[in-house]
């Protein structure tokens, strides 16, 4: 392979680097900066982290103007179409698909796992009726880290894989704690008998007084968004994990840090304003004002569900979704949707529209996510925590790379510093 560098020169010393450009198995070539410092006594600067690596990963790849996502190597429509939530999470975490012993054994691990400790459950009962969930699921997932003291030596790498087991398996009951918490209904406890998803749901919406049959096409439409959620390279919230996790914190800790970034309506947070947007909107006729709002710089509104920093082209997981939406709304009886049909026409307009074509804005993953929790019966408020219930899988697969990687250091960033120089203090009397 050809070794590429890059000579940066300081114009008024006239000293000279050579930068070695790595080269990743796929994608561009990561220049790197690190000697930078050392030589020069000069940081980069790079606001958002547009063109800066922060890590080495093995873990998920995107091509954004392709409109590719593979994870672990194998492309997400694959997955979606042929792998479960608990398969990917396995393939995510281990670099590798399960075989069958593999996969029943890693499916009992999460499954025997489910349950919370019952001291847990009273925590909820702190917060308010209407507290956000999310507010709910960050701190009670920050409060596992008062528990398990067994397994958490996070060097340990059996230790790591027991905090993979919990997590995963721990989250949906967490959810459906801070659900049953909102509406005041008495919390049902997980059933092992029952798949992932399905067990999600029945926590969801089951009540101790009567029998509930969960639709295996929502506990299947369930499922795809979960694989589909499950993992988006050094996104925001991965990203919070990794810098949290780099501490040498509670991992429990690193994962709530990862909630709450996650909740932000840039990125998680997104898939709940869409559906506002879409009520908002209303009809279709009310299409072009809305547009004509969203391209009024000092109005501060965004077309949510649309947009991505990596995806200049259709976001894969988007396409995947809109499809879906189709035979999810057939199949559970509610192909009238019309907030369904908004969401195409608006959809159709924005991809006509010169503001979008040439800033290379598509509809991203939440674009039509809301429209299928609605349709199996999620709330609105709880879309966000699905997303959270997902992306778990990514962030326990990248805190476990990095946590093991022999070459890790705290995230530490440095800062372009703009405030004021030294100066001397001057006693209150004479401001
Ligand atoms: N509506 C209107 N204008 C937009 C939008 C949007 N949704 N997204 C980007 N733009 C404009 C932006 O104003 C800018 O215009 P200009 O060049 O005139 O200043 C240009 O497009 C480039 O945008 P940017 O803000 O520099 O792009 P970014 O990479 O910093 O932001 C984003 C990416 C996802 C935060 C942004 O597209 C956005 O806010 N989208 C809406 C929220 C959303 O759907 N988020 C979910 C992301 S996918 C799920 C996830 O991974 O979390």
């Amino acid at each position: 392979m050809t070794i590429r560098t890059f000579t940066l020169t300081d114009d008024s010393t006239g000293k000279s680097s050579s930068l070695e450009a790595l080269h990743p198995t796929v994608g561009p070539d990561v220049l790197n900066i690190a000697p930078l410092a050392k030589d020069h006594g000069v940081f980069t600067y790079d606001p958002g982290f547009m063109s800066t690596a922060a890590c080495e990963s093995k873990i998920t790849y995107i091509d954004g103007d392709k409109g590719i996502l593979l994870y672990r190597g194998y492309p997400v429509e694959q997955l979606a179409a042929k792998s479960t939530f608990l398969e990917v999470a396995y393939l995510l975490i281990y670099g590798e698909l399960p075989d069958t012993t593999q996969l029943t054994e890693w499916q009992n691990n999460i499954t025997r796992h489910t349950m919370i400790n019952e001291s847990l459950l009273r925590f909820f009962n702190g917060f308010h009726y209407d507290a956000h969930p999310m507010a709910q699921v960050s701190a009670v997932v920050a409060s596992l880290a008062g528990f398990y003291h067994d397994s958490l030596d996070i060097y340990n790498p059996r230790h790591r894989e027991i905090v993979a087991h919990r997590i995963l398996a721990k989250m949906p009951t967490i959810a459906a704690a801070a659900y049953k918490h909102m509406l005041g209904q008495p919390f049902i406890y997980p059933q092992n008998s029952l798949s992932y998803g399905a067990n999600l749901l029945n926590m969801f919406f089951a009540v101790p007084s009567e029998e509930l049959q969960i639709h295996p096409m929502a506990a299947k439409a369930l499922d795809l968004l979960l694989i589909l959620h499950a993992d988006h390279e050094q996104n925001a919230s991965t990203s919070t994990v990794r810098l949290a996790g780099s501490t040498g914190t509670n991992p429990y800790a690193a994962m709530s840090a990862g909630v709450a970034a996650l909740w932000g309506p840039s990125h998680g947070g997104a898939n709940e304003a869409v559906l506002q947007m879409l009520e908002e909107i209303g009809t279709a006729d009310a299409i072009p004002k809305f547009l004509a709002r969203v391209k009024d710089k000092q109005d501060h509104t965004k077309l949510m569900g649309f947009g991505h920093r990596v995806y200049k082209n259709f976001d894969p997981r988007a396409k995947i979704i809109r499809e879906t939406c189709h035979a999810v709304l057939k199949t559970l009886g509610r192909s009238d949707n019309p907030l369904f049909e908004l969401a195409l026409r608006l959809e159709e307009v924005a991809l006509n529209d010169e503001y979008f074509v040439s800033r290379k804005l598509y509809p991203n993953v939440d674009f039509y996510s809301g429209i299928i929790y609605s349709a199996i019966g999620i709330p609105r408020s709880m879309f966000t925590v699905m997303f959270a219930i997902a992306r778990t899988a990514g962030w326990v697969a990248h805190w476990q790379e990095m946590i093991a990687d022999p070459a890790m250091k705290i995230g530490r960033p440095r800062q372009l510093y703009t405030g004021p120089t030294s100066r001397v203090y001057t006693d209150i009397h004479t401001r």
